[in-house]
């Protein structure tokens, strides 16, 4: 039986991509703060599911998520799905700081803790890391500077893992995956976002682009578009932006 592991998987896009795994067969292992919701979750499938309360911030992160593995009996898919972030234009330092600490720190120690797995492992199976990050990584914004920048230190990582695994030999895929606006928990339901997308349409694109081993897949096309042109727009003219959420 394939197994994935899916940290941040106690609500919004993980928890769902977590149940449609399991749904299609596969052992689930998940992870997030929340035991609650994790233990709701996998009473869902709980044959299939099983789960690890890990804060990602914390020093034993690497550890749980190692012993996770372990639980499993390994892993073919690594999912990091943990993210948080504000419309912070008032630079509260706190906010800013919590932004860091699960998208750059424990984003970094999961997926490097994942990449020696797989590379321990190479010669077992092919292994595939993947990560929601966001379009929001394309340009600073100025409404959301630390969430904006930290999403541009995941594509980047996530970049350079990819030539390491290939100049390593590393039998792993790397997959960015890059959502617009998405109607989660981390919106605070806010439901004014322009092209605001439901879980129920994302979900499926998400395990697509893991799937078919897409390097970078930004969801949808419709973002794609929108994230291609403030690519092209410079930083003489990106300063006079006025982005209101
Ligand atoms: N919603 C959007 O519009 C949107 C758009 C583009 C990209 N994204 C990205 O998509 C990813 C998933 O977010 P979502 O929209 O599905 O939001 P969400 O429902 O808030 O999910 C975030 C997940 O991260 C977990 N998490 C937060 N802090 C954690 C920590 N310290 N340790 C471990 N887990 C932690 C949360 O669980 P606990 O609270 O239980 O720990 C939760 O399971 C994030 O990286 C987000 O930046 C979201």
């Amino acid at each position: 039986m394939k197994k994935i592991i899916i940290i941040g998987a106690s609500s919004g896009m993980g928890m769902r991509v977590a149940t449609d795994f399991a749904r299609a067969g596969w052992r689930v292992g998940i992870a997030a703060r929340n035991e609650e919701r994790l233990r709701a979750v996998k009473e869902i499938f709980p044959e299939r599911i099983e789960y690890s309360v890990i804060d990602v911030t914390a020093p034993d992160a690497v550890k749980k998520f190692e012993d996770l593995i372990e639980t499993l009996d390994g892993m073919d898919i690594l999912l990091y799905a943990a993210g948080t972030g504000w419309y912070n234009p008032e630079l509260n330092l706190g906010k800013d700081e919590a932004t860091i600490g699960v998208n750059v720190t424990g984003f970094t120690k999961i997926i490097n803790a994942a990449y020696r797995y797989f590379k321990a492992t190479a010669n077992v199976s092919k292994g595939r890391i993947a990560a929601i990050t966001s379009v929001a990584g394309m340009k600073g914004l100025g409404v959301s500077a630390a969430y904006s920048a930290s999403k541009r230190y995941q594509w980047t990582y996530l970049q350079a893992l990819d030539q390491l695994a290939h100049s390593q030999h590393v039998n792993v895929s790397i997959t960015d995956i890059r959502p617009g606006f998405v109607d989660t928990p981390l919106l605070a339901g806010n439901r004014n976002y322009p092209m605001l997308m439901s879980v129920d349409y994302v979900a499926p694109r998400i395990e697509k682009a893991i799937m078919e081993r897409r390097r970078v897949a930004t969801i949808d096309s419709r973002w794609a578009i929108v994230s291609g042109l403030w690519s092209a727009i410079p930083d003489c003219l990106w300063r006079h932006l006025q982005l209101k959420m």
